[in-house]
């Protein structure tokens, strides 16, 4: 709760981790460096799509690979190569944009004001054997190409 109240302008409460947590379809990992937790992931199945739906990591932690390990992980443990990943991210987070597009997500249309704390965009990202080939042949309904 302290990485995501430091992380997200409108955060998670913890029952919603609670929520996530227990499905038991969900995967779940989080990041320990040393004695403490540094980030996590959380990532909910849907039949044959994944969503993920939470990735943080605390602000002293980022840029040293946290989140690329957190993701590599998550990659194992769906241990899918068929596996359809899929995301939603605000149009101003840069920084994740780019963590998603280095880890073979592509931006693939808008979801218009999806963030009610502010009314931004949320840019929909999917991660699939064909983003991961350079096409958008697998991907539901894209609006880009
Ligand atoms: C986005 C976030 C999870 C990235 O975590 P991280 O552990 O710092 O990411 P990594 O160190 O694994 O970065 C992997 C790559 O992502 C990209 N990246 C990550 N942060 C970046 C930044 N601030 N600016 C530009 N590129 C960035 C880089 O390509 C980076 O590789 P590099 O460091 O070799 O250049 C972290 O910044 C965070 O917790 N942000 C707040 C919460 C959030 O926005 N979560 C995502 C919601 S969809």
């Amino acid at each position: 709760m302290t990485i995501e109240r430091r992380s997200f302008p409108t955060p998670w409460s913890l029952g919603m981790f609670v929520l996530e947590l227990s499905k038991a379809s969900s995967i779940c990992l989080a990041a320990i460096r040393g004695p403490r937790q540094v980030g996590y992931l959380i990532c909910a199945r849907y039949e044959t799509i994944w969503h993920v739906m939470n990735v943080a990591v605390a602000p002293e932690w980022r840029r040293q690979g946290v989140a690329g390990a957190l993701l590599g992980d998550l990659y194992s443990r769906i241990a899918d190569p068929q596996a359809r990943l899929t995301l939603e991210v605000r149009c101003s987070n840069q920084a994740a944009i780019r963590l998603y597009e280095r880890e073979g997500f592509r931006g693939v249309g808008l979801r218009k004001r999806y963030y009610q704390d502010n009314g931004e965009d949320a840019v929909v990202m999917w991660r699939t054997p064909a983003t991961l080939a350079g096409s958008l042949a697998d991907v539901p309904n894209p609006e880009w190409s």
